[in-house]
């Protein structure tokens, strides 16, 4: 399908979905927000699929916030709608039964630094540059900034990055936890890629049972061990559980079918 502010490309089975406004840093406009979301559906839908990485075009940013050209116009209902469009593209990457990886190569700012914190796991290169300055503009983060950064970090390591607007490097972003792993630039997508691929080697369903339970520990009345306890007994249903067990059994390579 051809985007006209992402790049998709298919790469082993994996889907490497490219933000492509490079003249303004990749900024979230709306036509972007819109055709992410067609790609990540394309993710969902498309059996062939293991999973997504997400980069950023050329080698400055990765995104640089929200697009600020659009804020001007914005009313209080204009706000809620926004924000609401941004959590919903922003829930469905993080609920996405497959994984998806953010490879982080520039400014990972605002929005941006947003969407990196919504994958399921950043791979980030040491210059990288990730920050939530939204206070610089008078306003706060709108697509989970606050609930994710406090997440992955800590209370006072958000408080501290969400008070200050300050950016931090990849190497500092590794060492707080806000990045799983740092790369060289110019092989983010590659590494990713792998990634997925040595994830896509598992059962699919036990997968997606990993990322409904972990993100269960964040849902407001939902009790995460339950959730665990139904993702367990579901996977005990599965012939790839049955196939899993022979093949240790075996002392051979487990074929998993999705099943
Ligand atoms: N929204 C819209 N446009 C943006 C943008 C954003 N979030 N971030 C960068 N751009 C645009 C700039 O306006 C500029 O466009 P122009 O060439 O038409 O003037 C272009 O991208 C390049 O940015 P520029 O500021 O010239 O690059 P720089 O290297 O001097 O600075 C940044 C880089 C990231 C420090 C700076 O662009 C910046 O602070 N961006 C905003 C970050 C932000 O506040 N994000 C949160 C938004 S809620």
């Amino acid at each position: 399908m051809a985007y006209e502010t992402i790049l998709t490309e298919v790469q082993d089975n994996v889907l490497v979905i490219t933000l492509n406004r490079e003249d303004k840093l990749n900024a979230l406009n709306s036509i972007l927000l819109g055709e992410l979301a067609l790609a990540i559906n394309e993710l969902y839908d498309n059996a062939d699929l293991v999973g997504a990485v997400i980069t950023g075009k050329g080698s400055k940013a990765f995104a640089a916030g929200a697009d600020i050209a659009e804020f001007t116009a914005l009313d209080a209902s204009g706000a809620r709608k926004l924000a609401q469009r941004g959590h919903d593209l922003f829930f469905r990457i993080e609920n996405s039964p497959k994984p998806v990886v953010a490879a982080v190569n520039g400014f990972a700012l605002g929005g941006g630094c947003e969407l990196a914190m919504a994958c399921h796991i950043r791979i980030s290169g040491e210059t990288a540059k990730f920050g939530q300055p939204e206070v610089n503009l008078g306003i706060i983060p709108g697509y989970g900034g606050t609930q994710r950064m406090t997440q992955l970090v800590g209370k006072g390591r958000a408080f501290e990055l969400l008070m200050t607007g300050k950016m931090i490097n990849g190497a500092e972003a590794y060492r707080i936890g806000l990045v799983n792993q740092l790369g060289h630039n110019d092989t983010l997508v590659d590494t990713s890629v792998e990634l997925i691929q040595t994830i896509a080697a598992k059962a699919p369903v036990a997968i997606a049972q990993v990322i409904k339970s972990v993100n269960a520990v964040f849902e407001d009345g939902v009790n995460g061990y339950e959730t665990e306890v139904d993702g367990f007994v579901a996977c005990t249903g599965t012939a790839d559980f049955k196939e899993g067990a022979s093949a240790f059994l075996e002392k051979r390579k487990a074929n998993f079918t999705g099943k």
